[in-house]
């Protein structure tokens, strides 16, 4: 069984009444089941995975690094300055999408940087929770062979 990693950073947990206005009204449950659906076409499962702290974070991908075909990362505000979380990513060798719902680009100055995205096979931003429907799509583009 081949299973994908989705895994959402601080303050992640509260979509769907946090800032609807940007983050839409969504919640990760809604979010766990759109990617669960676009995986099963393929018999995929998926283990999402939602932390606050960094280090639990890091410890997720560390612990599903073998057992996973890919991921989809959310790090929330931790794109900004996650060290930890980037030197976590550079030893994840699956392919893995890094989605934001909002676009940071229109935002804040201090949204406009992602430590992470440089390792990241491809970068989905700026299209609310469709952002991680594309990213499963992408995964599934990326493994043919899984
Ligand atoms: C976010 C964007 C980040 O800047 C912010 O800190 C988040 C959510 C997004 O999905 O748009 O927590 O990653």
């Amino acid at each position: 069984m081949s299973v994908v990693l989705l895994l959402n950073g601080p303050n992640l947990g509260a979509l769907g009444y946090r800032e609807p206005e940007i983050y839409g009204t969504d919640t990760l449950a809604d979010i766990e089941k759109a990617v669960a659906e676009e995986v099963a076409v393929r018999g995929w499962e998926v283990v999402s995975i939602q932390r606050d702290g960094e280090g639990d974070l890091v410890g997720a991908i560390h612990q599903h690094r073998d057992s996973t075909v890919g991921a989809i990362v959310n790090p929330g505000a931790l794109m900004i300055a996650g060290w930890s979380l980037r030197d976590a990513l550079a030893s994840y060798s699956p392919p893995w999408i890094e989605v934001h719902l909002s676009n940071v680009w229109a935002r804040e100055s201090f949204r406009h940087e992602s430590v992470i995205a440089p390792l990241a096979s491809g970068v989905v931003i700026g299209l609310g929770a469709f952002g991680y429907r594309l990213a499963a799509q992408a995964l599934l583009h990326l493994c043919p062979e899984t």
